[in-house]
């Protein structure tokens, strides 16, 4: 693949930014944020290097599920803006050489939809095949439930219905059935109008369940499930070449890499890895990169034309579920030991840097980390700055509170009376006096800055996201290292999980004279051995990248 043909696959080395429209900007001062907002601050995402914008649900919503309850597909949230905004929004993006996608969350709609209201109504209704009902619920309704504090069962006894319905969510949250062709055909229908308003492609809700046909009574009867998968990724590409799909797969990496397809990769484009992101935390916890070491391994190569997407933290409770027992209680020890911060027994309701005590040589470690693993780096607002939670707030929505631009009132997010705000600012260490964009663009020392910096050299090493990648072995415990290549180019990277200095010995070029390896986020140059091996020092918590340098190489670094 030459150089030039990957900007065709975009994905594969963006930077991915994750945003809620109504917690980021408020411009009409309701306390709400809108799509002027995030448009007034695009130069924001723009400078920090994100070349893809992922608004999460914006439709029309009663709001109980933060807009994964939606009432229209086809719609904007009144309260966020109007399609004109959006498609405004959209267009400046594209003049910074942004992409945008949203979230498509067609397993279900709220139980508001008109669809549902229509279905429940009459069993003649044209809408009732659209949901998946019985009688009476199957003996195992109260297995796999997503949200235990909440319901008890996967099914819900409707009285206008007279009949049960299935909901994988909240009850609210009633499942479209797509072995129903109409459906599949509506979903399509969905994303083709979407694309025509000037989408690159969408962020896929809980696709295991979209395409679990299990609830339906003719099971045995059905097409499989991945022929959809594949049929909707042939009609979205016959839409728009360059669009993608990035799917929420939260299973084990044998059953993940079904989701991207056969060879060529023809459902998913990218599936996220939530496997290595849990592995990560434990390591992080034991100050030992084994286990990430473990799932790397473990961890199944994409098709060519797919890609991991890689995150920290993301909208829902950090998930711990693929994790032992024990293992997850080590991470709730290490990182959320009171019970206020735990959620459903399976995770943790906090961002990243009160887990690590707002050590910033262990949250540069950490991005560093996220931007040179294999994989596309998904970002969450407020990461770049180091926001941490607020757990005052209910459930998920402990790492749902504002973006904190500045240290004045309400973080400078709204003029709105702070009990007007869509959700409370943390207090505290975390709150928008210690924690804003602000503050942090004089600083050179501050995340933000370093977040640049690693996205720079990131999107400058196509070794990081186009290589092979290697795992560099070596006898320091806690260090992690390994090495992407691409055509002549090498990139290695080393990371000291550890509150205490390193040093590494890396067999990284053959045997030869005059390689050098040179820093790439400072400054630093280290010789190459003549029998290929380099000498590192790290500090504690430290981390470097460095491009092996042969003699007559013309890199600038
Ligand atoms: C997964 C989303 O990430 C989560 O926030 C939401 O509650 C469920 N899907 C239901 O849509």
């Amino acid at each position: 693949m030459r150089l030039t043909e990957t900007a065709d696959v975009w994905w594969k080395n963006a930077v991915v930014y994750c945003l809620d429209v109504e917690t980021f900007f408020d411009t009409d001062g309701d306390g709400r944020g809108d799509l002027r907002g995030v448009s007034q601050r695009i130069d924001h995402l723009a400078e920090l290097g994100v070349t893809c914008l992922w608004l999460m649900p914006f439709y029309p919503t009663p709001d109980r599920d933060d807009g994964y309850d939606i009432t229209d597909f086809y719609g904007v949230d009144p309260r966020l803006g109007s399609h004109g905004e959006l498609v405004e929004l959209i267009t400046l993006a594209q003049d910074r050489g942004m992409r945008v996608i949203a979230d498509l969350v067609v397993n279900h709609t709220s139980d508001q939809h008109p669809w549902f209201q229509s279905a429940r109504a009459s069993r003649q209704s044209p809408y009732r095949d659209w949901y998946v009902w019985r009688d009476e619920p199957p003996p195992d309704a109260d297995k796999g439930i997503v949200f235990p504090d909440q319901e008890k069962s996967l099914w819900e006894y409707d009285e206008q219905a007279g009949q049960y319905y299935l909901h994988r969510f909240y009850k609210h949250q009633p499942d479209l059935d797509i072995a129903n062709p109409e459906v599949r055909e509506e979903i399509q229908r969905v994303i083709g109008f979407w694309l025509q308003l000037g989408l690159s492609g969408f962020r896929v809700d809980a696709v295991p369940f979209l395409l679990d046909t299990a609830g339906a009574l003719d099971a045995a009867d059905l097409p499989d499930p991945h022929d959809y998968l594949r049929d909707l990724r042939a009609f979205m590409a016959r839409r728009h070449g360059g669009a993608m799909l990035l799917g929420e797969v939260n299973l084990p990496y044998k059953d993940v890499r079904r989701f991207f397809g056969d060879e060529d990769g023809d459902e998913l484009t990218m599936c996220f890895d939530f496997i290595g992101m849990q592995k990560l935390y434990l390591s992080l916890a034991r100050s030992d990169p084994a286990e990430l070491v473990k799932s790397l391994r473990e961890r199944p190569d994409p098709p060519e034309e797919a890609q991991w997407g890689t995150f920290v933290r993301n909208h829902d409770e950090l998930t711990l579920d693929k994790l032992t027992d024990e293992e997850r209680q080590e991470v709730f020890d290490a990182f959320g030991p009171e019970e206020s911060m735990q959620l459903y027994g399976r995770g943790l309701r906090r961002r990243l840097p009160p887990m690590l005590g707002n050590d910033l040589r262990r949250l540069k470690m950490a991005y560093s980390l996220l931007f040179s693993l294999p994989g596309t780096p998904v970002l969450f607002y407020g990461e770049e700055i180091g926001m941490g939670e607020n757990l005052a707030a209910e459930g998920r929505n402990a790492v749902r509170t504002p973006m904190q631009w500045t240290a004045t009132a309400n973080g400078g997010f709204s003029i709105a009376d702070p009990d007007r705000l869509a959700a409370p600012l943390p207090e505290g260490d975390y709150s928008p006096e210690h924690v804003n964009v602000a503050a942090q663009r004089r600083d050179p020392d501050s995340l933000l800055n370093w977040m640049k910096l690693l996205i720079q050299r990131y999107r400058e090493c196509p070794e990081l996201s186009w290589g092979r990648y290697t795992l560099l072995e070596h006898d320091s415990r806690s260090v992690f290292a390994h090495r992407s290549d691409y055509e002549d180019g090498t990139v290695i990277a080393v990371h000291n999980f550890a509150d205490e200095p390193a040093h590494v010995a890396l067999a990284v070029a053959g045997a030869g004279v005059g390689v050098q390896a040179v820093d790439l986020l400072s400054d630093g140059t280290a010789d190459v051995g003549e029998d290929g091996v380099v000498e590192l020092d790290l500090d504690p918590y430290g981390c470097r990248w460095l491009r092996l340098i042969r003699p007559g190489d013309r890199y600038i670094v």
